[in-house]
């Protein structure tokens, strides 16, 4: 796929440069850089500037290391600001806003970046790519005017990429959506995609800023309406998996987003999640269905501890695999992932830890020991936990490995694996949501 996409030109080519050379400005670089346009990527990061100078891309991303290489006559790097800044046409913002301990998005990169902005005498368009709070576009534009750079543009142009299928989801999108207080400068941000096939949706900067928040959002509540499903299921003998199919098939539901597991993780949701409850509350407006959203997927985590417990009694002693770390599959990212609060919730139950991933280095995980296969990591266990579907689990002998076990329980928490396989192997096998005689809780 990416070797198709090196040097699609198609926008007439303009100077971009890239505030952030994190995950969002990677991917935002490289891809307008296959697009056409001259880009600098800038971080304050001195060894990541150099790593990428060098050709060492600091993240796993599948397709962008062969993306940046095969643009690099089109991208370069830097720290300085006064060289990215230079002849640019657009300036994109794609610095981290984590959350800070009030759940509100922490946004002193982007002011910093908004400060740090020389005197530019060209018409420039600042645009947002990282996620902010909704009202963020009217400050930064105020702030623009205070110092003297009302001839500036501004534009709010959120990300819909995810991790794993970012480039694909850059150079393909859904849509594009461009909010801005200007025409012209809204005309400037679409122009740049030239070349990119998918509907633009213009508008003001608020709703672009909200668009970002409650997809997300309605992202996140399929899943934990999934997850909810899934538990009754449980309760009653119905089979998630078909559930899911049933209703999916429905034009007005969809298929999409309806995977019962262990609950979601990440860089953006847990954040993004927190950050619109933030927004909302800070506004005077309690998000009730957004707030229960969140509560069942911190549920939805630790559940697994409790079909643990119910198959193998007290967990101290024990010795459970987690297979998988990473918050989904075809990403190093562990950030929010479920593994994290499983690997903490077996430790502080006594158990013994190990686990097995094919990308992500465990070393993070404080008393977890690391495997270098999942044949390893299974070895004398007690219990297996399938906590990331990479599809390496799909071709594991199944027979071969329940035979170096010490208890043969395998809790698939994304309902990747065939529960037939399983049995006939030995194994007791339960997923989530597949109840009673439809391959769940043998
Ligand atoms: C998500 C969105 O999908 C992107 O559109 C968005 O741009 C991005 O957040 C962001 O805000 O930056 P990402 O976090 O990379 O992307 O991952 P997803 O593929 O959306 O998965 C998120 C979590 O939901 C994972 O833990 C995944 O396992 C879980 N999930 C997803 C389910 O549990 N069930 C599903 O049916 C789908």
């Amino acid at each position: 796929m990416p070797g198709t996409l090196i040097g699609m030109v198609g926008a007439s080519p303009q100077k971009v440069a890239v505030f952030g050379a994190g995950y969002v400005g990677l991917v935002t670089g490289a891809c307008l850089a296959s697009l056409g346009h001259r880009v600098i990527v800038r971080d304050v990061l001195a060894d990541r500037i150099e790593a990428l100078r060098r050709g060492d891309v600091p993240i796993y991303e599948p397709g962008l290391d062969e993306l940046i290489a095969g643009n690099a006559e089109r991208l370069r790097f830097t720290t300085d600001v006064a060289e990215a800044i230079e002849g640019a046409d657009i300036v994109y913002i794609a610095v981290g806003t984590p959350p800070t301990y009030s759940g509100d998005a922490d946004l002193s990169a982007v002011w910093t970046v908004v400060d740090e902005l020389p005197q530019i005498e060209r018409r420039t368009v600042v645009v947002m790519k990282s996620t902010v709070p909704v009202g963020t576009g009217e400050k930064v534009r105020h702030r623009l005017d205070e110092r003297g750079l009302q001839h500036v543009g501004y534009a709010s142009n959120p990300e819909f990429t995810a991790e794993g299928t970012a480039i694909r989801d850059f150079l393909g999108p859904d849509r594009i959506v461009i909010g801005s207080f200007r025409d012209e400068d809204g005309e400037a941000v679409e122009a740049l995609h030239g070349g990119v096939d998918g509907p633009v949706v213009r508008c003001d900067v608020a709703s672009a800023e909200m668009i970002k928040l409650a997809a997300n959002a309605a992202l996140m509540t399929r899943i934990s309406f999934i997850n909810e499903i899934a538990n009754v299921c449980e309760a009653t003998g119905a089979d998630v998996v078909r559930v899911a199919e049933g209703i999916g098939l429905d034009r007005r539901i969809g298929p999409a987003f309806l995977r019962a597991g262990i609950g979601f993780g990440g860089s953006c949701f847990p954040k993004d999640s927190l950050a619109l409850k933030q927004l909302a509350a800070n506004s005077g407006y309690h998000f009730q269905l957004l707030n229960a959203v969140i509560e069942v997927n911190e549920l939805q985590k630790r559940r697994v501890i409790g079909k643990l417990h119910s198959h193998l009694g007290p967990l101290r002693g024990k010795t459970v695999t987690l297979l998988g770390l990473a918050f989904k599959p075809h990403t190093d990212d562990i950030r929010e992932a479920p593994s994290l609060v499983l690997a903490g919730r077996l430790l502080a139950e006594g158990a013994d830890v190990r686990s097995w991933d094919p990308v992500v280095d465990g070393t993070a995980l404080h008393g977890v020991e690391i495997a270098d296969s999942p044949e390893a990591a299974a070895a004398g266990a007690d219990a297996l936990v399938l906590v990331t579907e990479w599809p390496q689990l799909a071709d594991v002998d199944w027979v071969a490995v329940g035979a170096t076990m010490r208890n043969r329980l395998l809790i698939d928490g994304r309902n990747m694996l065939d529960p037939e396989t399983l049995r006939s192997a030995g194994f007791v096998y339960e997923g989530i949501g597949r109840g009673p005689g439809t391959g769940g809780g043998s």
